[in-house]
């Protein structure tokens, strides 16, 4: 484990390495306890760096067995070797030499899960960002690009199978039941993408034709025996390799392109050039196993991981600071991916529930970063939602002021302009103001500046002048390190909308450039006037989420009810609904805060029964709207002195309200959803079994409640239904009768499948109140449950902590102090995965302050212990400060 240095690495300081490494070439002898690696590197100092430069290469922790130098066996004297660092003080005088490196390393012993380790006895590496150095002592950074060659060498019972980057060039028996292969990587890489992975797997193969009819083979790599799960992944693979050739004109570039599923894995997966490592989560999937959301994730992140192949690959960063140069628009392109895969309309609601979720909280409390951030302690802590979704929005908003045509010119100029190369921010946002024109200073702000700016905006028609008038006002506040903000260039599309929802025309418009249904606020403040508008209209803003903001609108309830119910534009009219129910809820939050019963307007209940039963509707978009807002929305909208247990009966009540009044409705649209043919994942299905999970999930508050869920779950013949209804029955009618079956039928009928059973721990992790610390406690004594795996980890402890608002937050602080102990016993094996977890800890500072008070002491009892390791300590002191 790396601890704590200190060291804060500043972008600023940022300088090109004094030496290259144009070609590396490794040999592996892989044995679990102690795999032999010989490194020869090629390195040539830069032009007009001294000769007297000394090679600097990083290290984290690699057994270093031997040093040569041009063949040349350098004695101890002639270098010095840390755990971190492999100094040579006078390299040799020629531009060009050649370094030979011979480590060793324990894949077996290997928890935190960089660099190389072994999941169920497969070798597989994870480089990225820092974990090549342990391997071996290397240049380990993104701006060094190098041509590899790789030979692999074990025997052939254990490992079978032997890949690597790139194409295969050379296999072979040998002595003593051993065989190797050797792989060549064509294309420059930097170290992160390396990747190596041996051991016994089963195969589904399957080939792809690119654009310019070059035969590429594919293959997916699982566990024995669990092929046929991987065949919806393959078909993801192959439809985000056309997607790409139409999209962006992308093609793929190598031989084979190869996907490995591994069960031990901190992130999701990972791009590695032409082998690809999954969480096996993401690829294995069936009805029996996967939900639908299941499928959806599977198919985004084989794309994510497909598409960083051009946007992260051929295409790097100079350094880690530049992280959301790959990342954000690689998630926009995988947003755009599942979009034109599935309906639009509901996957931009998902994509903007999941940035609130995520991004809001982060940038609205201790740990808020900009997209592209300036300093770093560790920089595992910047995998987040800040760089992936709010960087996505960022390129969004791009394409949104530039235009499709534009955007996509943007794009091929930044293909042609910086293939091969590792590439700045400054230089993305640069083939924009190219091809445009345009001067994106102000825009780039986005990247540079930290926060959710704000626009406050209010209306006012004069209909003897025939004007409409909006006054907008825009702040950003303040976060860590950054009190004072500049002004931002947000673009805001709007409609104003009229009678039945047409559009409102207007004459003319003064006060702000307005373009294409946007308006470009860039000042503080804007008054937007237009005039010859002949009826007073109803204004929708932030159409589409054009722009990650929140807004303050003084706007009467009868116009959001007019907007939820005809809004042309479905993101905004999904948007008007649910700020109908935030403000409802925030006020029954109050209402129980004061000792009073919660009292809702009827016409909220009966705009859900219209939406429900709307059939000019998508079922997943009504399902959507149904679902009301989760408690820590609300606990984010509100903002502070947050009780989670009086927003949980809040929420509560405005369910059964709902419920209710809508029992027939409800009721009939549920029995007309009943699954009629065989199951099938796409989007259009897992709609209606949304809708129709959602309707469960209401008509479980009413009398025999628990009687219909136990029939939707034994009736169940997929995933997505079975805990549908699980969940219903566990958190809705914790300890029943009906509940305890079907959680017992569940583990008995899925005791053996690890992946499956993650679900059933989430669940359990999940059930509203008090007394789930303890069962979350004892669940971690379940056969099935392992600390060392971070699937398992996360189903029980991560759902407990950042899912379960009463749960985690008992107002006695027994759910922070049980946190901060198996947090401190996560760490020990794997420091990323604890440092993730932390995060849940990040809104403390909007409690309540008896609960504020527990919450402090047990990040406290984190900061207090012994021997933190970088990622943790990080984190916590970040989320103290
Ligand atoms: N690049 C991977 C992705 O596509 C994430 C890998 C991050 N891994 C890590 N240990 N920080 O999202
Ligand atoms: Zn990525």
């Amino acid at each position: 484990m790396r601890t704590d240095t200190g060291h804060v690495f500043k972008l600023e300081d940022y300088r090109p390495s004094d030496y290259l490494i144009p070609r590396t070439s490794l040999d592996f002898r892989l044995s679990p306890d102690a795999t032999r690696v010989t490194a020869v590197l090629t390195v040539e100092r830069r032009e007009g760096v001294a000769a007297s430069a000394p090679l600097v290469l990083d290290g984290d922790g690699p057994t270093l067995l031997g040093v040569a130098i041009d063949g040349q066996l350098l004695s101890e004297v002639d270098y010095q070797a840390t755990p971190d660092q492999l100094t040579i003080p006078t390299p040799p005088a020629a531009q060009r030499f050649e370094l030979r490196l011979e480590t060793e390393v324990a894949p077996s012993s290997n928890e935190a899960l960089m660099g190389l380790y072994r999941s169920n006895n497969v070798y597989c590496t994870q480089c990225e960002a820092e974990g090549f150095r342990r391997i071996t002592y290397f240049l380990d950074r993104p701006d060094i690009l190098s041509v590899y060659t790789v030979r692999i060498e074990a025997p052939h019972n254990e490992a079978p199978l032997l890949l690597s980057n790139g194409n295969p060039v050379e296999s072979g028996t040998l002595a003593d039941g051993r065989h190797y292969a050797v792989w060549h990587d064509p294309f420059p890489k930097p170290s992160y993408l390396f990747a190596l992975v041996a051991g016994a797997l089963g195969k589904v193969a399957g080939s792809f034709t690119t654009l310019s009819g070059r035969e590429v083979e594919l293959g997916i790599y699982v566990e024995p025996g669990k092929e046929r799960l991987a065949g919806y992944a393959m078909d993801a693979l192959k439809r985000s390799m056309k997607w790409d050739e139409e999209a962006f004109g992308r093609e793929y570039d190598l031989d084979v392109f190869n996907i490995v599923a591994v069960s031990d894995f901190n992130m999701g997966a990972m791009e590695n050039k032409g082998l690809n490592i999954f969480n096996d989560k993401y690829v294995l999937a069936d009805e029996e196993t996967a939900t639908d959301a299941d499928f959806a994730n599977i198919e985004a992140i084989i794309a994510h991981e497909y598409f960083h192949n051009w946007t992260g690959n051929r295409i790097t960063c100079r350094d880690w600071f530049q992280l959301c140069l790959k990342e954000g628009l690689t998630v926009y392109r995988d947003h755009e991916f599942s979009a034109d895969q599935r309906s639009r309309a509901v996957k931009r609601i998902a994509e903007v529930r999941t940035l609130r979720a995520h991004q809001f909280p982060e940038d609205q409390g201790p740990l808020a970063h900009p997209v592209r951030p300036r300093r770093y302690r560790e920089i595992n802590n910047f995998y987040t939602a800040t760089v992936y979704e709010k960087g996505s929005e960022v390129v969004r908003m791009i394409r949104t002021i530039l235009g499709a045509e534009l955007f996509r010119a943007g794009m091929d100029l930044y293909f042609e302009r910086h293939d091969g190369e590792a590439a700045t921010i400054e230089d993305f946002v640069k083939v924009f103001e190219d091809v445009s024109g345009r001067d994106l200073a102000q825009f780039a702000l986005w990247y540079h500046q930290a926060g959710t700016p704000n626009l406050a905006v209010s209306s006012s028609y004069n209909a003897a002048a025939k004007a409409f008038t909006l006054e907008i006002e825009q702040s950003v506040p303040p976060t860590p390190s950054e009190s004072r903000k500049r002004l931002m260039h947000i673009p805001l599309a709007f409609g104003l909308v009229g009678d039945g929802g047409k559009p409102v025309a207007w004459a003319a418009v003064d006060g702000a450039i307005v373009e294409d249904g946007v308006i470009h606020v860039r000042k503080r403040r804007h008054t937007v006037r237009f005039s010859g508008v002949s009826e007073r209209p109803s204004v929708s803003l932030n159409r589409g989420f054009s722009a990650p903001i929140t807004l303050s609108v003084q706007q009467k309830a009868d116009d959001q009810i007019f907007l939820a119910s005809h809004d042309s534009d479905s993101f905004s009219r999904w948007q008007a609904f649910n700020t109908l129910l935030t403000d409802a809820l925030i006020a029954a939050f109050r209402q129980v805060l004061g000792g009073k019963e919660p009292a809702f307007a009827a016409r909220l209940a009966e705009l859900a029964g219209r939406i429900a039963g709307d059939e000019a509707l998508e079922p997943a978009y009504r399902a959507l709207a149904l679902s009301l807002p989760g408690e820590a929305d609300i606990a984010r909208d509100i903002g502070k002195g947050i009780d989670p247990d009086a927003i949980f009966a809040a929420r509560e009540a405005l369910a059964r309200t709902i419920a209710e009044a809508n029992r027939q409705v409800f009721s009939a649209l549920y029995d007309s959803l009943a699954d009629k043919g065989p199951f099938t994942p796409d989007a259009a299905s897992a709609g209606r079994r949304a809708l129709r999970n959602i309707l469960l999930d209401y008509l479980s508050l009413l009398p025999e409640g628990a009687a219909l869920a136990a029939q939707h779950f034994n009736a169940a013949t997929n995933m997505t239904d079975r805990t549908a209804a699980l969940t219903v029955l566990a958190h809705r009618h914790a300890g029943s009768r009906e509940a305890e079956e079907a959680l017992a039928a569940f583990e008995a009928r899925y005791r053996g499948d690890a992946l499956v059973l993650d679900k059933w721990f989430q669940i359990q992790a999940g059930v509203p109140g008090r007394q789930t610390v303890e069962k979350v406690r004892a669940l971690m004594q379940h056969p099935a449950f392992s600390i060392a795996n971070p699937n398992r980890v996360r189903s029980l402890i991560g759902t407990f902590s950042s899912a379960n608002q009463t749960g985690f937050h008992r107002a006695d602080g027994q759910g922070y102090r049980f946190f901060a102990e198996i947090v401190l016993e996560v760490e020990k094996r794997n420091p990323q995965v604890a440092a993730r977890l932390a995060t849940a800890m990040r809104s403390w500072r909007s409690l309540e302050p008896i609960r504020q008070d527990k919450a402090r002491q047990a990040l406290l009892q984190i900061a207090n212990a012994e021997n933190l390791s970088a990622d943790l300590r990080d984190i916590v002191e970040r989320t103290l400060a």
